[in-house]
C-alpha cells in the first residue's frame, strides 16, 4: 500500500486536511470553517470547541478518501500567538484570543518593563507584540484575575488540538517562538524572562523538536474519525514554518524565502542561526527545520484589495481591476497608496497607523486607485525585505498566496523588490508542511532536510524588469509613514 501522512491547518477562518504521498504529491484533502468572534472593537477570539468540531469532521472525511493507503502519520500546522487557557482538568477557561487580538497594549507595556526591550529582542528575537501570546497571559493577570487563578496551562491553537488527539502538552520552536518567551538560542522557555514576570514555568507545554512525534492518536479520536488508535501526531508547525516547508525551504539554505500575497503579505526568510535585528522591526522565529527565520508581515495586502472592490467596486471583477491598473504607468502617476488599513506589522509595529491615498489629482481614475493600491503592498513588502537584506544572504523568493496568481502584481512586487522571483507550480500552504513533517515523525524520512529535498515542488521563474519609476515613488512611500504618524487618526 502506499503511505501517506495527513497534515492539517487550523486557520484563521477554518480548517483544511491535506493528505500527500511520500513524494509530496497531493492524494485528498478535506477543509471546513468556523467563526470569527469580535466582542469588542480591536479584540478577536475563536471557541477552541469550534477547532476540535471541525478538526473531526475533516479528518472523519479525508480518512474515508484515504481507503487503500497506508496512514503513516498525522500533524497539524496553525494560526500563531493564539492563548487557550487551561484549568487543572485541562478545560478550556474563556475564548482563545487570536493573533491579531489588539487588546494588549498595556500588558506588552507591563513586559518591557520588566524586561527592557532591547533585553527582550536579543532573547528572545522580538520585542513585546499585541498579538503575541505572553502579552496575552499578562493581560489575563490583570483584567480575568478569576481565570487566571484557575489557569494550570497555556497553550497555542494547534497544540491544543494536539492534547485533543493524544492527551500531550506539547509544543515545538517554531510556534513557540511566538509567545514572546521562548529563548531563541536554547529554544526552549526563558526562565529569567518568566522569572521577571512571576510566571510559573510549568503553566508552558514542553517543547520536543517539530518533526518529533507528541503523542499517540487516542481511541475516541480513531473511533470518530476512522483513523487508527496509536496512529503517530508529529509536533508540527506555526503556519508560516510549515508553509515553508511545504515549499521546501530549508534554514540550510539560506538565500531562497517566500513572499506571500495572501490576506496579508509576508516575507519568510531562512536563517541557520539566530540573527537579530536589534531594533526588533522584522520577527526572528525558530523554523521548523532545527534552524530560524525571519519573517515580516504586511497585514492589509491582498486585504487592501478586498477592501477595495468591497466598499469601491463592488460589481466589478478582480479581472476587471487588475486589466485596469495594467493601463496605468508604473509609479501611478504620481500617486501613492499605504496600505494601513488594519496598522502595520513590519517594520513599523505600529497597530494604530491609518492607510491613505497621497497625492490625488482630477487626473486620477479608479485604474489609478488600484494601481497605487498594489504598488502600496509592494512598497510596505520592500521596507521589510530592507531590513532583512543587511542581515541575510538573498537569493529568490517563491512567491506565493492568491494575489501571487495576478502577473501584473507580482511583476510589481518583483520590480519593487528587486528580487528574482519564482512561482511553485502546485497549491501550497501549512498543511502541506504539517504532512512533510508527519513523514519525518513517522519515520519515513530520517530528517527534515531528506524530506525537504523529496518533497519539494518544481517552481518556475518569474521574469521581472526594473522600473526607475518606483524610485521615487519609494522614497516618497518612506517618508509618508513618520507625516502620517504625526497627523494622527
Ligand atoms: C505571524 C502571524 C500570522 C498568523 C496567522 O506572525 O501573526 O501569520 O500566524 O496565520
Amino acid at each position: 500500500m502506499q503511505k501517506v501522512s495527513i497534515g492539517i491547518d487550523l486557520g484563521t477562518s477554518g480548517i483544511k486536511a491535506l493528505a500527500i504521498s511520500s513524494s509530496g504529491e497531493a492524494i485528498a484533502e478535506a477543509s471546513a470553517s468556523y467563526p470569527l468572534l469580535t466582542p469588542q472593537p480591536g479584540w478577536t477570539e475563536q471557541h477552541p470547541a469550534d477547532w476540535v468540531a471541525a478538526a473531526r469532521a475533516v479528518l472523519t472525511e479525508i480518512t474515508a478518501k484515504l481507503a487503500g493507503y497506508e496512514i503513516v502519520g498525522l500533524s497539524t500546522a496553525g494560526q500563531m500567538h493564539g492563548a487557550v487557557f487551561l484549568d487543572a482538568n485541562l478545560e478550556v477557561l474563556r475564548p482563545a484570543p487570536l493573533w491579531n487580538d489588539q487588546r494588549t497594549a498595556q500588558a506588552c507595556a507591563e513586559i518591557e518593563r520588566a524586561i527592557p526591550r532591547a533585553e527582550l529582542i536579543r532573547r528572545t528575537g522580538n520585542p513585546a507584540v499585541t498579538g503575541f501570546q505572553l502579552p496575552k497571559l499578562v493581560w489575563l493577570r490583570a483584567a480575568e484575575p478569576e481565570n487566571f487563578a484557575k489557569t494550570r496551562h497555556v497553550l497555542l491553537p494547534k497544540d491544543y488540538l494536539t492534547l485533543q488527539l493524544t492527551g500531550e502538552l506539547v509544543t515545538e520552536p517554531s510556534d513557540a517562538s511566538g509567545t514572546g518567551c521562548l529563548n531563541l538560542e536554547t529554544q526552549n522557555w526563558d526562565l529569567e524572562i518568566l522569572k521577571a514576570l512571576d510566571l510559573p514555568p510549568s503553566l508552558f507545554p514542553s517543547v520536543v523538536p517539530s518533526s518529533f512525534v507528541a503523542g499517540a492518536l487516542n481511541s475516541i479520536w480513531a473511533q470518530a474519525t476512522g483513523l487508527r488508535t496509536g496512529l503517530p501526531v508529529i509536533a508540527g508547525a506555526g503556519d508560516n514554518a510549515g508553509a515553508a516547508i511545504g515549499l521546501g525551504l530549508s534554514s540550510a539554505r539560506p538565500g531562497v524565502g517566500s513572499v506571500s500575497l495572501g490576506t496579508s503579505g509576508v516575507i519568510f526568510l531562512p536563517l541557520e542561526k539566530p540573527t537579530v535585528d536589534p531594533e526588533g522591526r522584522v520577527h526572528l522565529f525558530c523554523h521548523a527545520d532545527g534552524g530560524y527565520h525571519f519573517l515580516g508581515v504586511t497585514l492589509a495586502a491582498a486585504g487592501s484589495l478586498q477592501w477595495f472592490k468591497d466598499s469601491l467596486a463592488t460589481d466589478t471583477s478582480f479581472d476587471t481591476l487588475m486589466t485596469e491598473a495594467a493601463s496605468v504607468p508604473a509609479g501611478s502617476e504620481g500617486l501613492l497608496f499605504l496600505p494601513y488599513l488594519a496598522g502595520e506589522r513590519s517594520p513599523h509595529l505600529d497597530p494604530n497607523v491609518r492607510g491613505a491615498w497621497i497625492g490625488l489629482s482630477l487626473a486620477h481614475h479608479r485604474p489609478h486607485l488600484v494601481r497605487a493600491l498594489l504598488e502600496g503592498v509592494a512598497f510596505s513588502l520592500a521596507d521589510t525585505l530592507e531590513v532583512m537584506r543587511p542581515l541575510a544572504p538573498l537569493e529568490k523568493l517563491l512567491s506565493i498566496g492568491g494575489g501571487s496568481k495576478s502577473d501584473l502584481w507580482l511583476s510589481i512586487v518583483g520590480s519593487i523588490l528587486g528580487v528574482k522571483l519564482e512561482r511553485p507550480d502546485f497549491e501550497e500552504g501549512p498543511a502541506r508542511g504539517a504532512a512533510v513533517l508527519a513523514l519525518v515523525g513517522a519515520g519515513v524520512y530520517p530528517n527534515v532536510a531528506a524530506a525537504l529535498e523529496a518533497t519539494a515542488p518544481k517552481s518556475v521563474d518569474f521574469p521581472t524588469t526594473s522600473d526607475a519609476a518606483y524610485q521615487k515613488s519609494l522614497e516618497r512611500y518612506r517618508a509618508a509613514y513618520p507625516a502620517i504618524k504625526a497627523i494622527g487618526n
